[in-house]
């Protein structure tokens, strides 16, 4: 039997309240991980804390915009004091929304790039002296398959994905003397909350505006060769992965976890 051993693995995970996150925070409290729990959304955080404490894990919230860089110091910081060394760091934190690039306007702009590119490299920034001093880490950055290749509607956040990817190829490259993984995850079509808006969103463009949400929803599942759609679980599974030894000498990868929509 191969079991994934987190016992006394320290993990952070950002925009770990909803979704993908809430998962991967989850899986890696399974597999012996303490996690932090950390999002925007503070109540939400603690709840995964929470759930994580019941099943006889150690989970702690922590109310942090990954954007901001004092929150993101004042995580860590916390992590820290507490636990005294960070093993895994899963930048997850995202936003998104269906929007043509005509109808972007710079504050939208700034948005997607606060969270989606700043946020990662914020967390880098304050979570790698501590790795680089340890002699060890492991960091997973989940991109999307929208940073393999943009489509209509999804161009500036496509292209804080493919930013996300180039900053875990370089990142890798430089971390590897120090024993530090870096790899991203891409997942597919996942029903979260995020997902539930870009239906909205998508219903009220010309394209859609004849179809309900189930049947934009359809249109999407006909695209994926393996005709589902993709759990938050499916997400975790390979986040905890890429998070322990048994991955050790995967370094700089991003893994499509999208029933086969992109080959590469
Ligand atoms: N759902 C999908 O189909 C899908 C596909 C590809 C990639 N992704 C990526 O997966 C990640 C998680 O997505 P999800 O579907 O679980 O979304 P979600 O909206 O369900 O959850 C995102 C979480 O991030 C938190 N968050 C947002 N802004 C934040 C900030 N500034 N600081 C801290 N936390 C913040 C939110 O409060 C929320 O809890 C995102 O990076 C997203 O781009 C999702």
């Amino acid at each position: 039997m191969v079991t994934v051993d987190l016992e006394g693995k320290i993990a952070i995970v950002t925009g770990g309240a909803n979704g993908i996150g809430k998962a991967a925070s989850i899986k890696l409290a399974k597999a012996g991980a303490q996690v932090v729990v950390c999002d925007i959304n503070y109540e939400g955080a603690e709840a995964v804390a929470e759930e994580i404490r019941k099943t006889g894990g150690n989970g702690r919230a922590v109310k942090t915009d990954v954007s901001n860089e004092d929150d993101v110091n004042a995580l860590v910081n916390q992590t820290l004091s507490e636990f005294n060394h960070i093993d895994i760091l899963v930048n997850n934190a995202g936003v998104s929304r269906a929007i043509k690039f005509i109808d972007t306007d710079l504050a939208q702009f700034e948005k997607f790039l606060n969270v989606n590119v700043r946020g990662v490299f914020l967390c880098c920034q304050a979570v790698l002296p501590h790795m680089i001093r340890q002699n060890h880490g492991k960091i997973v950055n989940v991109s999307s398959i929208a940073g393999r290749e943009a489509d209509e509607f999804f161009v500036v956040y496509s292209a804080t994905k493919f930013a996300v990817i180039g900053l875990t190829q370089g990142l890798a490259k430089e971390m590897a003397e120090y024993n530090i993984n870096v790899n991203a995850v891409c997942p597919g079509i996942v029903r979260t909350e995020l997902w539930e808006n870009l239906l909205r969103q998508l219903k009220t463009s010309n394209e859609y505006q004849n179809l309900d949400n189930e049947q934009i929803w359809d249109q999407f599942m006909t695209t994926i060769p393996m005709r589902r759609s993709q759990e938050p679980e499916d997400i975790a599974n390979a986040i905890v992965f890429l998070s322990s030894d048994l991955a050790k000498n995967i370094t700089g990868q991003a893994l499509n976890i999208c029933g086969g929509l992109r080959p590469r």
